[in-house]
């Protein structure tokens, strides 16, 4: 039988994790994964944060995501997550760090980010990736052009993979147009663009608790202040 914990393989998902990871803050607390799958990132975010938790709603994922981290300091929970937060079982403004990839089209978008935004202390990171779909003659351009990139990238990997009874969802998948709308609307000052495997990234980082333009920004945040775009490192 293969250890999981060292089965890596390569995806359009997985192509985001080193930007994902790279986005944490130095000395990160704790970090959230949400929509976590097998827990592929939740294993790579615990080598840079004290503690991680890596959450998703199938059971199935749940169990191949405990054995991947065991031993790592990752607390898997299986649950929805817009219920975990309703629920109180992922505390308000005890995150230093969430993420979440290829998960949000699964929910209601503009809620979820919302959800997570609320997760976060002031002044720390989010970054979500996410799948869009073309609808534009820009879009198919943009598609187009981007596609030897896509393909070369996909061979030098040796093709894509993942794990065996990943849920998969195509039917609420946004234009690209609508994945940015409901990013800014959700979180204003946010940064979304596209990336080139196939996916947008939004980044945004949380105001701090005073009122906006009365409040110094904190050290750590040196080059974001309210209303400009986050400052990613
Ligand atoms: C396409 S997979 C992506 C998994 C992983 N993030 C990756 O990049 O490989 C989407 C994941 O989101 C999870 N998911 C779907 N709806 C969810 C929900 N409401 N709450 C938590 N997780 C959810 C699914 O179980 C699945 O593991």
């Amino acid at each position: 039988m293969t250890d999981s914990r060292n089965h890596d393989y390569w995806n359009h998902n997985v192509a985001h994790h080193a930007r994902i990871v790279r986005a944490m803050p130095p000395h990160c607390r704790s970090a959230l994964d949400v929509g976590c799958g097998d827990g592929l990132l939740a294993q790579k975010l615990a080598a840079r944060a004290t503690w991680v938790v890596a959450l998703d709603a199938s059971p199935e994922m749940a169990v191949q995501a405990r054995r991947r981290t065991a031993g790592l300091d990752v607390e898997v929970v299986e649950a929805d997550f817009l219920a975990a937060v309703r629920d109180g079982v992922l505390p308000r403004h005890s995150f230093s760090f969430v993420t979440s990839v290829a998960a949000l089209h699964h929910m209601d978008p503009e809620p979820a980010l919302q959800a997570m935004a609320s997760l976060l202390e002031p002044g720390s990171r989010l970054a979500v990736a996410g799948l869009a779909m073309s609808r534009s003659a820009l879009d198919w351009l943009i598609a187009a052009a981007q596609l030897p990139v896509v393909h070369g990238i996909r061979l030098a990997h040796g093709g894509k993979s993942g794990p065996d009874g990943m849920p998969v969802s195509f039917d609420a998948i946004p234009s690209w147009a609508q994945s940015k709308q409901t990013a800014l609307e959700a979180l204003p000052g946010a940064r979304w663009h596209r990336t080139l495997q196939l996916r947008y990234l939004i980044e945004w980082t949380a105001p701090g608790r005073a009122p906006i333009g009365l409040r110094q920004a904190p050290a750590a945040r040196t080059a974001h202040t309210a209303g400009e775009p986050p400052a990613m490192h």
